[in-house]
Formats: structure tokens, C-alpha cells, sequence
């Protein structure tokens, strides 16, 4: 349990700071979280958001360093663009402050690895909001699979398709012109489901990306990965944000597990787990699994479980020591889509415990 109520600096006022951190998460942790500082390069949404949370003036800052410096603050929540993450992550651990940041770590392959080894040397507690795990349809999905009455899990299908083919309409960040937008904003979610699911971390990925000429996205805005895990499960990832048809939007993606003795599905965008097996006479039996109650969103989940963690309980699923894993796995994508080659996940992971 929390014992008292944390002084938390929030590093974002618009875009998914508003709309999901703002107006969903924070408010239902009123009791646990005071806010001391509020941190925007926009003076606009700084107000907006300030209005909205009741925070004074002496309390919003356009500049990130000066908020870190001068706000005393229990832990801060990164909800910048990726490419303003590393910067933040800097000031706050100068200052030894614990952060709970969006995904992804960074933008970069670099970055990301900079900032994992200067976290585990200066042994700062970081956590990041990879928050898809904790969906019911997908904690309901792990359960079955885990219950092992369907065996070992031979492989899985991953299928992530939204129409953002109108510029503007995936409303995140800067991605309709920056660098491999699907793989760094949305495919990590994806990949991340992909480990939770099997259990495992990536040993290779072959992945392929592109732009059809269709596109308005500056970058390669569809994604196919064929995977295998370290344990031996096999996994293919198909991502488009130009689907013109048949949509897997957001919380709506496909997962299909294959197992030794049925398959677990997620499939038709309802977020109901159907389990699929043949009966003695060789006919399918298909079940409906209820769902198991979840939070009221991922992000929920992970900043309930890293209150706790500053508190001295355990570290929350989605610690940066097994973020990093999910993290690693869209950069190998990007180096195999570049070389055309089969990459070896745990190299990348080696060079960022070296
Ligand atoms: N977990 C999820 O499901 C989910 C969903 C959407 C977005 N995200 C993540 O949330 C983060 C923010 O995404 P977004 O779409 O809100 O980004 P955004 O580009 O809209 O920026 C968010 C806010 O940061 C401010 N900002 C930008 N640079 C700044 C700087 N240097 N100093 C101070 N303020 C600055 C912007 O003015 C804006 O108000 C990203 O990491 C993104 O990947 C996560």
C-alpha cells in the first residue's frame, strides 16, 4: 500500500498527456498524487491543462531542466515525444528522481542504450508505460495459455492495422515525418505483446518495411516481422496504418496463439478470447472465455504497481531492465529492414550491459 501521497512532476500538458494522463489516469489517483510541477514547451496547452488541474502558476514551466531543478518532487512521468525523452531523463537523474515514462525509452538505438546504462549505473528506479499487458482481453489470453490446457505454444500471429491514411488522423508525435514511424511509435506495443505472450525475449527478427506510393507518411508506414523467441516460439507481426479495409486499430489488435492442442484467439476487434479445439470426432469446439477484470487502463496498473515500487515493493512488469527487451527488438527491426538480415536480438542487448 502507498503510504502517503507522492509529489509527482508531469513532463507533458498536450497531446497523450492531456488526453489520456489528464483527463483518464490522474484524477483517480487523487488520493495517492499530488502534483507539484507541470512542464510544457507550449504555453497554450500549459494553461489549458493547468485550468484543468487546478495548478497555479508558480507550479507550470516551459523549460525542463528549470522544472527539474527547482520543483521538489518524489518522481517525475515523462510524457514528452520520444526525441525530448533522453533529455529529460537526463535532468531527472541528475537529480536522482525515479521516472515513469511513455514509450518508447528513445527514438534512437543509441539514445536508448545511453540511457539504460547510465539508469542501472546511477541505479535510478525508471519504469515505462507499456500498458497493452494489462487489457482484459489480453491478460484473459495470457491466463488460458499459462492454465496449460492447450500445451506448449508452438507460434503466435500478431496483426496491428489502422487507417491513418489521411495526414494527421494517428494524431501521436511527429510520425507522419519521422524515421520508421510504425516500428518506433506503434510496433513496440506489438512486440512487447509478443514476449508477454510467449514468455520469452526475441532471440531474431527478420523484418521488412515500407511506403506504398499511396502513403502520406514521410517514413515506411507498414511493418512484417517474422520472430523467434528464445524459447523456441516462433511469431509473425504484420502492422499497417494504411489499412483501407479490414481494421486491428488500437486495443483491437489480433493476436492468435497456436498451441499443441488449440489455438487461443483474439480476432475479430470484439476483444473476446474464443479457444479453439477439435473434439473426438474431429469437429471444432469453440469456447468463449470470460474476461478476467483489469484495471481501468494499462497505465492504471503500472503506475499503481510503480507507487508501490517507490515505496519499497517489488519493481512494476514493465521496468526498464525488461523494457529495454521490447525496446532493443524495434531497432533490430530497423538494422534488419536496412541489411536485409536476419538480426540477432541479444547482441543488442549485450552491447547495453557492456
Ligand atoms: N502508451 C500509449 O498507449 C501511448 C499512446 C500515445 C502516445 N504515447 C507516448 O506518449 C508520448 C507523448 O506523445 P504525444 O503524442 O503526446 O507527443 P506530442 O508530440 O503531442 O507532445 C506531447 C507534449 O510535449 C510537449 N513538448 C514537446 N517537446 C517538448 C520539450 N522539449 N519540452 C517540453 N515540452 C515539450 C508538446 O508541446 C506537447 O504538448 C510519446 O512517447 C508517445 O509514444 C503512448
Amino acid at each position: 500500500m502507498t503510504k502517503n501521497k507522492k509529489r509527482v512532476l508531469l513532463l507533458g500538458a498536450g497531446g497523450w498527456a492531456r488526453e489520456h494522463w489528464i483527463d483518464n489516469v490522474l484524477p483517480d489517483f487523487k488520493d495517492k498524487l499530488e502534483i507539484v510541477g507541470l512542464v510544457d514547451i507550449n504555453q497554450g496547452v500549459l494553461k489549458e491543462s493547468a485550468y484543468t488541474l487546478g495548478l497555479p502558476k508558480n507550479l507550470l514551466f516551459t523549460n525542463i531542466g528549470q522544472a527539474i531543478n527547482k520543483v521538489q518532487a518524489d518522481f517525475c512521468i515523462v510524457v514528452l515525444p520520444p526525441h525530448a525523452h533522453k533529455i529529460a531523463y537526463f535532468k531527472a537523474i541528475e537529480k536522482r528522481l525515479p521516472i515513469l515514462s511513455e514509450k518508447p525509452i528513445t527514438d534512437n538505438l543509441k539514445d536508448t542504450i545511453e540511457v539504460f546504462k547510465r539508469i542501472k549505473q546511477m541505479r535510478i528506479k525508471m519504469a515505462i508505460t507499456q500498458n497493452y499487458r494489462y487489457e482484459s482481453p489480453i491478460a484473459t489470453l495470457k491466463k488460458v495459455i499459462e492454465r496449460g490446457r492447450l500445451g506448449k505454444i508452438d507460434y503466435i500471429v500478431a496483426r496491428y492495422a489502422s487507417d491513418y491514411r489521411k495526414k494527421g488522423s494517428w494524431d501521436v508525435g511527429s510520425v507522419y515525418d519521422m524515421d520508421y514511424p510504425l516500428l518506433v511509435e506503434g510496433s513496440i506495443h506489438h512486440f512487447d505483446m509478443i514476449r508477454y505472450l510467449s514468455g520469452a525475449n526475441c532471440r531474431t527478427i527478420f523484418c521488412t518495411c515500407w511506403n506504398p506510393p499511396w502513403s502520406n507518411f514521410k517514413d515506411n508506414a507498414n511493418v512484417m516481422a517474422m520472430l523467434e523467441m528464445t524459447n523456441g516460439v516462433k511469431a509473425i507481426y504484420e502492422g499497417s496504418s494504411l489499412a483501407a479495409g479490414f481494421m486491428n486499430r488500437w486495443h483491437q489488435e489480433y493476436y492468435r496463439v497456436e498451441c499443441e492442442k488449440g489455438s487461443a484467439v483474439i480476432d475479430r476487434g470484439d476483444r473476446i478470447v474464443r479457444v479453439y479445439t477439435r473434439g473426438k470426432s474431429g469437429k471444432q469446439i469453440m469456447e468463449e472465455i470470460p474476461l478476467i477484470p483489469a484495471h481501468p487502463s494499462g497505465h492504471h496498473k503500472i503506475l499503481t504497481d510503480f507507487l508501490e515500487w517507490l515505496d519499497g515493493g517489488s519493481a512494476p512488469e514493465t521496468q526498464i531492465k525488461d523494457n529495454i527487451q521490447s525496446a532493443l527488438m524495434t531497432f533490430a527491426a530497423i538494422d534488419s529492414k536496412k541489411s536485409n538480415e536476419q538480426k540477432f536480438v541479444q547482441k543488442y542487448i549485450e552491447k547495453s550491459t557492456i
